[in-house]
Protein backbone atom coordinates (compact mmCIF):
# COMPACT_ATOMS: atom_id res chain seq x y z
CA UNK A 1 0.00 0.00 0.00
CA UNK A 2 1.15 3.21 -0.78
CA UNK A 3 -0.27 7.29 -0.11
CA UNK A 4 0.18 8.06 -4.57
CA UNK A 5 -3.51 8.25 -5.55
CA UNK A 6 -5.89 9.85 -8.11
CA UNK A 7 -8.19 12.86 -6.41
CA UNK A 8 -10.31 14.44 -8.67
CA UNK A 9 -8.69 13.18 -11.42
CA UNK A 10 -4.88 14.08 -10.80
CA UNK A 11 -2.67 12.02 -9.26
CA UNK A 12 -1.48 13.64 -5.70
CA UNK A 13 1.34 12.30 -3.48
CA UNK A 14 -0.44 12.32 0.09
CA UNK A 15 -2.22 15.79 -0.24
CA UNK A 16 -0.17 17.17 -3.13
CA UNK A 17 -0.88 17.25 -6.51
CA UNK A 18 1.82 16.17 -8.48
CA UNK A 19 1.81 18.59 -11.17
CA UNK A 20 2.17 21.42 -8.33
CA UNK A 21 5.83 20.11 -7.40
CA UNK A 22 6.39 19.49 -11.76
CA UNK A 23 5.54 23.23 -11.68
CA UNK A 24 7.51 24.36 -9.20
CA UNK A 25 10.38 21.91 -9.15
CA UNK A 26 10.53 21.11 -12.65
CA UNK A 27 11.14 17.51 -14.51
CA UNK A 28 12.02 14.88 -14.04
CA UNK A 29 11.64 14.94 -10.20
CA UNK A 30 11.95 11.70 -7.89
CA UNK A 31 8.64 12.20 -5.27
CA UNK A 32 8.54 10.44 -1.75
CA UNK A 33 5.62 9.65 0.31
CA UNK A 34 7.11 10.10 3.67
CA UNK A 35 4.05 8.20 4.74
CA UNK A 36 4.24 5.18 2.93
CA UNK A 37 8.01 4.90 4.20
CA UNK A 38 6.93 4.95 7.74
CA UNK A 39 3.97 2.88 6.92
CA UNK A 40 6.29 0.05 5.07
CA UNK A 41 9.35 0.50 7.95
CA UNK A 42 6.17 -0.36 10.44
CA UNK A 43 4.53 -3.25 8.45
CA UNK A 44 8.06 -4.91 8.36
CA UNK A 45 8.75 -3.80 11.91
CA UNK A 46 5.63 -5.84 12.89
CA UNK A 47 6.24 -8.72 10.55
CA UNK A 48 9.17 -9.71 12.61
CA UNK A 49 7.49 -8.99 16.07
CA UNK A 50 7.26 -12.41 17.20
CA UNK A 51 10.80 -12.83 17.10
CA UNK A 52 12.41 -12.74 20.61
CA UNK A 53 15.90 -10.12 19.63
CA UNK A 54 15.86 -8.25 16.49
CA UNK A 55 17.84 -5.22 14.62
CA UNK A 56 16.55 -3.80 11.62
CA UNK A 57 19.40 -1.80 9.35
CA UNK A 58 17.89 -0.03 6.33
CA UNK A 59 20.03 -1.28 3.13
CA UNK A 60 21.32 2.50 2.72
CA UNK A 61 21.76 2.11 -1.27
CA UNK A 62 18.69 1.68 -1.97
CA UNK A 63 17.66 5.26 -0.70
CA UNK A 64 20.46 7.42 0.58
CA UNK A 65 18.74 10.46 0.85
CA UNK A 66 19.22 12.28 3.66
CA UNK A 67 15.54 13.28 4.59
CA UNK A 68 14.71 9.63 4.08
CA UNK A 69 17.83 7.77 6.65
CA UNK A 70 16.21 10.66 8.95
CA UNK A 71 12.69 9.52 8.84
CA UNK A 72 14.14 5.90 9.35
CA UNK A 73 16.04 6.68 12.22
CA UNK A 74 13.13 8.19 13.96
CA UNK A 75 11.39 4.70 13.40
CA UNK A 76 14.50 3.32 14.97
CA UNK A 77 16.07 1.96 12.31
CA UNK A 78 19.56 1.45 12.08
CA UNK A 79 21.51 0.98 8.71
CA UNK A 80 23.66 -1.21 6.51
CA UNK A 81 26.44 0.32 4.93
CA UNK A 82 29.10 -0.22 2.23
CA UNK A 83 30.85 2.85 1.84
CA UNK A 84 32.54 5.50 4.41
CA UNK A 85 30.66 7.86 2.15
CA UNK A 86 27.07 5.72 3.01
CA UNK A 87 28.09 5.62 6.95
CA UNK A 88 28.89 9.44 6.72
CA UNK A 89 25.17 9.73 5.50
CA UNK A 90 23.64 7.45 8.15
CA UNK A 91 25.33 9.28 10.88
CA UNK A 92 24.88 12.59 9.42
CA UNK A 93 20.80 11.12 10.08
CA UNK A 94 20.89 10.69 13.56
CA UNK A 95 21.71 6.66 13.00
CA UNK A 96 23.66 5.75 16.58
CA UNK A 97 26.65 4.12 15.56
CA UNK A 98 26.02 0.97 17.06
CA UNK A 99 23.08 0.37 14.96
CA UNK A 100 25.14 0.95 11.74
CA UNK A 101 26.65 -2.36 10.19
CA UNK A 102 29.46 -1.80 7.42
CA UNK A 103 28.72 -4.84 4.21
CA UNK A 104 30.70 -4.34 1.16
CA UNK A 105 32.65 -6.66 -0.80
CA UNK A 106 35.84 -3.96 -0.99
CA UNK A 107 36.48 -1.81 2.39
CA UNK A 108 39.78 -0.08 2.04
CA UNK A 109 41.97 0.05 5.13
CA UNK A 110 40.54 3.85 5.14
CA UNK A 111 37.19 2.99 5.64
CA UNK A 112 37.62 0.47 8.22
CA UNK A 113 39.69 2.48 9.95
CA UNK A 114 37.28 5.71 10.06
CA UNK A 115 34.36 2.86 10.82
CA UNK A 116 36.44 1.79 13.83
CA UNK A 117 36.72 5.58 14.84
CA UNK A 118 33.35 6.43 14.40
CA UNK A 119 32.44 2.89 16.37
CA UNK A 120 30.25 1.23 14.06
CA UNK A 121 28.52 -2.13 16.01
CA UNK A 122 29.31 -4.01 13.12
CA UNK A 123 31.78 -5.34 10.41
CA UNK A 124 30.41 -7.93 7.97
CA UNK A 125 33.50 -9.68 6.81
CA UNK A 126 33.70 -10.66 3.18
CA UNK A 127 37.05 -12.79 3.16
CA UNK A 128 39.65 -13.91 5.93
CA UNK A 129 41.93 -11.30 4.78
CA UNK A 130 39.53 -8.67 5.44
CA UNK A 131 39.35 -9.88 8.73
CA UNK A 132 43.30 -10.11 9.48
CA UNK A 133 43.23 -6.49 8.55
CA UNK A 134 40.64 -5.01 10.23
CA UNK A 135 42.15 -6.93 14.02
CA UNK A 136 45.64 -5.12 13.34
CA UNK A 137 43.46 -2.14 12.52
CA UNK A 138 41.57 -1.81 15.48
CA UNK A 139 44.39 -3.61 17.75
CA UNK A 140 46.59 -0.36 16.88
CA UNK A 141 43.72 1.83 17.76
CA UNK A 142 43.14 0.08 21.12
CA UNK A 143 39.65 -0.95 20.14
CA UNK A 144 37.80 -4.21 19.57
CA UNK A 145 35.74 -4.59 16.18
CA UNK A 146 32.25 -6.32 16.82
CA UNK A 147 32.38 -8.49 13.58
CA UNK A 148 30.31 -11.44 11.36
CA UNK A 149 31.35 -13.33 8.76
CA UNK A 150 29.56 -13.18 5.50
CA UNK A 151 28.93 -16.67 4.28
CA UNK A 152 27.51 -17.50 0.63
CA UNK A 153 25.34 -20.42 1.07
CA UNK A 154 25.56 -21.48 -3.05
CA UNK A 155 21.91 -21.04 -3.02
CA UNK A 156 20.16 -19.88 -6.23
CA UNK A 157 18.29 -16.81 -5.05
CA UNK A 158 15.68 -17.03 -8.67
CA UNK A 159 16.08 -13.60 -9.44
CA UNK A 160 17.91 -11.26 -11.99
CA UNK A 161 21.47 -12.20 -12.71
CA UNK A 162 22.94 -8.81 -11.58
CA UNK A 163 21.15 -8.82 -8.55
CA UNK A 164 21.90 -12.76 -7.60
CA UNK A 165 24.66 -12.80 -4.77
CA UNK A 166 24.64 -16.07 -2.76
CA UNK A 167 25.79 -18.66 -5.53
CA UNK A 168 29.14 -19.66 -4.99
CA UNK A 169 30.17 -18.19 -8.38
CA UNK A 170 29.52 -14.71 -6.94
CA UNK A 171 32.10 -12.58 -5.47
CA UNK A 172 30.00 -12.31 -2.29
CA UNK A 173 31.27 -13.88 1.03
CA UNK A 174 33.93 -16.78 2.01
CA UNK A 175 32.65 -20.32 0.45
CA UNK A 176 30.10 -22.35 3.00
CA UNK A 177 32.42 -24.58 3.13
CA UNK A 178 35.50 -22.49 4.53
CA UNK A 179 33.54 -20.87 7.05
CA UNK A 180 34.38 -23.03 10.00
CA UNK A 181 37.67 -22.63 9.86
CA UNK A 182 37.99 -18.86 8.81
CA UNK A 183 35.86 -18.43 11.81
CA UNK A 184 37.91 -20.17 14.66
CA UNK A 185 41.05 -18.17 13.06
CA UNK A 186 39.56 -14.91 13.06
CA UNK A 187 38.38 -15.75 16.72
CA UNK A 188 41.67 -16.01 17.82
CA UNK A 189 42.65 -12.61 16.72
CA UNK A 190 43.05 -9.79 19.11
CA UNK A 191 41.18 -6.66 18.18
CA UNK A 192 38.13 -8.45 16.43
CA UNK A 193 34.87 -10.10 18.57
CA UNK A 194 33.30 -12.66 16.12
CA UNK A 195 29.94 -12.50 17.13
CA UNK A 196 28.09 -13.88 14.22
CA UNK A 197 27.30 -14.42 10.54
CA UNK A 198 25.56 -12.61 7.47
CA UNK A 199 24.35 -13.91 4.18
CA UNK A 200 22.32 -12.02 1.84
CA UNK A 201 21.62 -14.20 -1.56
CA UNK A 202 20.19 -11.68 -3.32
CA UNK A 203 17.65 -8.50 -4.23
CA UNK A 204 13.88 -8.55 -5.87
CA UNK A 205 13.29 -12.00 -4.58
CA UNK A 206 9.54 -13.10 -5.44
CA UNK A 207 9.76 -16.48 -3.29
CA UNK A 208 10.43 -17.30 0.18
CA UNK A 209 12.55 -20.92 -0.71
CA UNK A 210 15.48 -19.56 -1.75
CA UNK A 211 15.95 -17.58 1.99
CA UNK A 212 14.36 -20.46 4.03
CA UNK A 213 17.19 -22.85 2.16
CA UNK A 214 20.02 -20.19 3.12
CA UNK A 215 18.80 -19.74 6.34
CA UNK A 216 18.85 -23.49 7.09
CA UNK A 217 21.82 -24.01 6.00
CA UNK A 218 23.43 -21.07 8.14
CA UNK A 219 21.51 -22.64 10.83
CA UNK A 220 23.88 -25.96 10.53
CA UNK A 221 26.65 -24.01 10.03
CA UNK A 222 25.86 -21.87 13.18
CA UNK A 223 25.87 -25.50 15.27
CA UNK A 224 28.97 -26.20 13.57
CA UNK A 225 30.78 -23.33 15.11
CA UNK A 226 29.26 -23.19 18.11
CA UNK A 227 30.31 -27.02 18.15
CA UNK A 228 33.92 -26.24 17.61
CA UNK A 229 33.79 -24.05 20.45
CA UNK A 230 33.06 -20.46 18.71
CA UNK A 231 30.77 -18.19 19.62
CA UNK A 232 27.64 -16.85 17.95
CA UNK A 233 25.54 -14.10 19.10
CA UNK A 234 24.22 -13.05 15.72
CA UNK A 235 22.78 -13.79 12.26
CA UNK A 236 22.48 -10.88 9.96
CA UNK A 237 20.40 -12.80 7.25
CA UNK A 238 20.28 -9.69 5.01
CA UNK A 239 17.15 -8.00 2.98
CA UNK A 240 16.26 -9.27 -0.39
CA UNK A 241 12.69 -9.00 0.09
CA UNK A 242 10.93 -8.32 -3.70
CA UNK A 243 8.44 -5.70 -3.89
CA UNK A 244 5.24 -5.62 -7.16
CA UNK A 245 6.29 -3.56 -9.68
CA UNK A 246 3.59 -4.82 -12.04
CA UNK A 247 -0.19 -4.25 -10.29
CA UNK A 248 -0.75 -7.75 -10.88
CA UNK A 249 2.11 -9.18 -8.29
CA UNK A 250 1.61 -10.71 -5.44
CA UNK A 251 4.77 -10.96 -3.17
CA UNK A 252 5.80 -12.65 0.35
CA UNK A 253 4.40 -10.07 2.73
CA UNK A 254 6.58 -8.90 5.70
CA UNK A 255 4.30 -11.04 8.04
CA UNK A 256 5.17 -14.31 5.82
CA UNK A 257 8.98 -13.63 5.76
CA UNK A 258 8.84 -13.28 10.03
CA UNK A 259 7.09 -16.39 10.13
CA UNK A 260 9.32 -18.27 8.23
CA UNK A 261 12.14 -16.83 9.54
CA UNK A 262 10.40 -17.32 13.12
CA UNK A 263 10.13 -21.28 12.50
CA UNK A 264 13.52 -21.39 11.07
CA UNK A 265 15.01 -19.54 13.72
CA UNK A 266 12.84 -21.23 16.96
CA UNK A 267 16.27 -22.77 18.19
CA UNK A 268 19.04 -20.38 17.54
CA UNK A 269 19.32 -18.20 20.80
CA UNK A 270 20.43 -15.21 18.95
CA UNK A 271 19.83 -11.72 17.40
CA UNK A 272 18.39 -11.75 14.51
CA UNK A 273 19.84 -9.00 12.31
CA UNK A 274 17.41 -7.45 9.01
CA UNK A 275 19.06 -5.63 6.20
CA UNK A 276 15.67 -4.24 4.35
CA UNK A 277 16.25 -1.60 1.46
CA UNK A 278 13.59 -1.78 -1.73
CA UNK A 279 10.53 -3.55 0.73
CA UNK A 280 11.05 0.08 2.94
CA UNK A 281 11.66 2.40 0.03
CA UNK A 282 10.52 0.70 -3.57
CA UNK A 283 6.63 1.55 -3.36
CA UNK A 284 7.77 5.12 -1.34
CA UNK A 285 8.54 6.80 -4.70
CA UNK A 286 7.95 7.90 -8.03
CA UNK A 287 9.68 9.48 -10.66
CA UNK A 288 8.06 12.43 -12.16
CA UNK A 289 8.20 13.19 -15.75
CA UNK A 290 7.34 15.45 -18.79
CA UNK A 291 6.23 14.20 -22.28
CA UNK A 292 8.47 16.23 -24.75
CA UNK A 293 6.63 14.87 -27.81
CA UNK A 294 5.41 11.92 -29.56
CA UNK A 295 6.73 10.42 -32.42
CA UNK A 296 5.43 8.14 -35.32
CA UNK A 297 7.31 4.57 -35.29
CA UNK A 298 7.05 1.77 -37.17
CA UNK A 299 4.82 -0.59 -35.42
CA UNK A 300 4.03 1.70 -32.49
CA UNK A 301 4.65 5.38 -31.23
CA UNK A 302 7.48 6.59 -29.29
CA UNK A 303 6.61 8.73 -26.49
CA UNK A 304 9.58 10.97 -25.84
CA UNK A 305 10.09 11.68 -22.09
CA UNK A 306 12.56 14.07 -20.17
CA UNK A 307 13.67 11.12 -18.56
CA UNK A 308 16.19 9.17 -19.03
CA UNK A 309 18.24 6.02 -17.96
CA UNK A 310 20.72 8.69 -16.21
CA UNK A 311 17.50 9.51 -13.89
CA UNK A 312 16.10 5.74 -13.41
CA UNK A 313 18.60 3.19 -14.57
CA UNK A 314 16.73 -0.24 -13.50
CA UNK A 315 15.32 -0.52 -17.15
CA UNK A 316 17.93 -0.03 -19.02
CA UNK A 317 20.29 -2.30 -16.72
CA UNK A 318 18.02 -5.32 -15.90
CA UNK A 319 14.97 -4.86 -18.24
CA UNK A 320 13.26 -3.90 -15.13
CA UNK A 321 9.54 -3.07 -15.76
CA UNK A 322 8.29 0.43 -14.05
CA UNK A 323 4.57 1.25 -14.42
CA UNK A 324 3.68 4.30 -16.63
CA UNK A 325 1.01 6.88 -15.44
CA UNK A 326 -0.35 9.79 -16.97
CA UNK A 327 -0.67 12.35 -14.00
CA UNK A 328 -4.02 13.73 -15.57
CA UNK A 329 -5.24 10.76 -17.22
CA UNK A 330 -7.27 11.68 -20.28
CA UNK A 331 -9.64 8.28 -20.11
CA UNK A 332 -8.14 7.27 -23.27
CA UNK A 333 -5.31 4.66 -23.83
CA UNK A 334 -3.04 3.25 -26.66
CA UNK A 335 -0.07 1.26 -27.37
CA UNK A 336 3.60 2.64 -27.57
CA UNK A 337 6.99 2.73 -26.72
CA UNK A 338 8.83 4.96 -23.75
CA UNK A 339 11.56 6.26 -24.29
CA UNK A 340 14.36 8.30 -23.38
CA UNK A 341 16.44 11.18 -24.83
CA UNK A 342 19.89 9.64 -24.34
CA UNK A 343 21.63 8.85 -27.61
CA UNK A 344 21.54 4.61 -27.03
CA UNK A 345 18.51 2.15 -27.64
CA UNK A 346 19.11 1.19 -23.95
CA UNK A 347 17.66 4.40 -22.98
CA UNK A 348 13.96 2.88 -23.29
CA UNK A 349 11.94 2.20 -20.55
CA UNK A 350 9.05 0.07 -22.04
CA UNK A 351 8.22 -1.03 -25.32
CA UNK A 352 4.94 -1.70 -27.01
CA UNK A 353 3.33 -0.83 -23.57
CA UNK A 354 -0.48 -0.28 -23.36
CA UNK A 355 -0.52 3.15 -21.22
CA UNK A 356 -2.66 6.48 -20.67
CA UNK A 357 -2.74 8.00 -24.02
CA UNK A 358 -0.16 11.27 -23.27
CA UNK A 359 0.83 13.74 -25.86
CA UNK A 360 3.78 16.48 -25.73
CA UNK A 361 3.85 18.28 -22.49
CA UNK A 362 1.76 15.74 -20.17
CA UNK A 363 3.35 14.74 -17.15
CA UNK A 364 3.79 10.92 -16.09
CA UNK A 365 5.00 8.85 -13.33
CA UNK A 366 7.47 5.68 -13.17
CA UNK A 367 5.99 4.20 -9.84
CA UNK A 368 8.07 2.23 -7.60
CA UNK A 369 10.97 4.23 -7.98
CA UNK A 370 11.75 4.64 -4.69
CA UNK A 371 14.76 2.30 -3.91
CA UNK A 372 17.59 1.97 -6.43
CA UNK A 373 16.19 5.23 -8.41
CA UNK A 374 17.91 8.25 -7.76
CA UNK A 375 20.95 6.82 -6.18
CA UNK A 376 21.81 4.88 -9.48
CA UNK A 377 21.21 8.34 -11.46
CA UNK A 378 24.39 9.78 -13.08
CA UNK A 379 24.86 12.60 -15.43
CA UNK A 380 25.09 10.60 -18.67
CA UNK A 381 24.87 12.89 -21.66
CA UNK A 382 25.61 15.88 -19.95
CA UNK A 383 22.29 16.06 -18.11
CA UNK A 384 21.53 17.07 -14.65
CA UNK A 385 21.40 15.12 -11.41
CA UNK A 386 18.11 14.69 -11.12
CA UNK A 387 16.58 16.28 -8.01
CA UNK A 388 14.52 14.69 -5.12
CA UNK A 389 11.31 15.75 -3.15
CA UNK A 390 9.64 14.41 0.08
CA UNK A 391 5.77 15.26 0.48
CA UNK A 392 4.50 14.59 4.18
CA UNK A 393 1.10 15.39 3.98
CA UNK A 394 0.43 18.69 2.41
CA UNK A 395 3.71 19.86 3.07
CA UNK A 396 6.52 18.97 0.19
CA UNK A 397 10.19 20.53 0.61
CA UNK A 398 13.22 19.59 -1.81
CA UNK A 399 15.55 17.16 -0.21
CA UNK A 400 17.84 17.03 -2.87
CA UNK A 401 18.55 20.08 -5.34
CA UNK A 402 18.97 19.33 -9.27
CA UNK A 403 22.41 19.58 -9.75
CA UNK A 404 22.82 21.13 -13.14
CA UNK A 405 25.33 20.72 -15.82
CA UNK A 406 26.68 24.17 -15.73
CA UNK A 407 27.79 23.24 -11.80
CA UNK A 408 29.45 19.92 -12.90
CA UNK A 409 31.06 21.48 -15.28
CA UNK A 410 32.52 23.97 -13.16
CA UNK A 411 34.35 21.22 -11.43
CA UNK A 412 36.10 20.45 -14.38
CA UNK A 413 39.98 22.03 -15.47
CA UNK A 414 41.59 22.59 -18.57
CA UNK A 415 45.29 21.43 -18.51
CA UNK A 416 47.71 24.53 -18.75
CA UNK A 417 49.39 23.11 -21.63
CA UNK A 418 45.71 22.88 -23.60
CA UNK A 419 44.83 26.81 -23.07
N1 LIG B 1 22.27 -6.26 2.27
C1 LIG B 1 23.24 -6.43 1.36
C2 LIG B 1 24.53 -6.98 1.77
C3 LIG B 1 23.01 -6.08 0.02
O1 LIG B 1 23.96 -6.26 -0.90
C4 LIG B 1 21.75 -5.55 -0.36
C5 LIG B 1 21.48 -5.16 -1.75
C6 LIG B 1 20.78 -5.37 0.63
C7 LIG B 1 21.08 -5.75 1.94
C8 LIG B 1 19.42 -4.80 0.34
O2 LIG B 1 18.70 -5.61 -0.52
P1 LIG B 1 17.14 -5.34 -0.79
O3 LIG B 1 16.40 -5.58 0.50
O4 LIG B 1 17.01 -3.93 -1.23
O5 LIG B 1 16.80 -6.31 -1.84
N2 LIG B 1 20.35 -1.98 -7.99
C9 LIG B 1 19.59 -3.21 -7.96
C10 LIG B 1 19.57 -3.83 -6.56
C11 LIG B 1 20.94 -4.10 -6.00
C12 LIG B 1 20.92 -4.69 -4.61
C13 LIG B 1 22.28 -4.77 -4.03
N3 LIG B 1 22.34 -5.27 -2.68
C14 LIG B 1 18.18 -2.95 -8.46
O6 LIG B 1 17.89 -1.81 -8.83
O7 LIG B 1 17.38 -3.85 -8.53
Amino acid sequence: MDHFAYHNGVLHAEDVAIPAIAEAVGTPVYIYSAATLVRHARVFREGLAQLPSTHIAFAVKANPNLAVLKLLAREGYGADVVSAGEMDRALAAGIPPEGVVFSGVGKTADELVRALKAGIGQFNLESEEEGVELAALAAALGVTAQAALRVNPDVDAGTHAKISTGKAENKFGVAYHHAPGIYARLSALPGLHMRGLAVHIGSQLSQLQPLEDAFTKMGDLMRAIRANGQTITHMDLGGGIGVPYREEEVFPTPADYGAMVARVTADWGVTLMFEPGRVIAGNSGVLVTKVVRVKEGVTNPFVVVDAAMNDLARPALYGAWHDFLAVVPNGHAFTANIVGPICESSDTFAMGRDIDKVQAGDLAVFRTAGAYGATMANTYNSRALVPEVMVHGEAWDVVADRIDPATILAAERVPAWLK
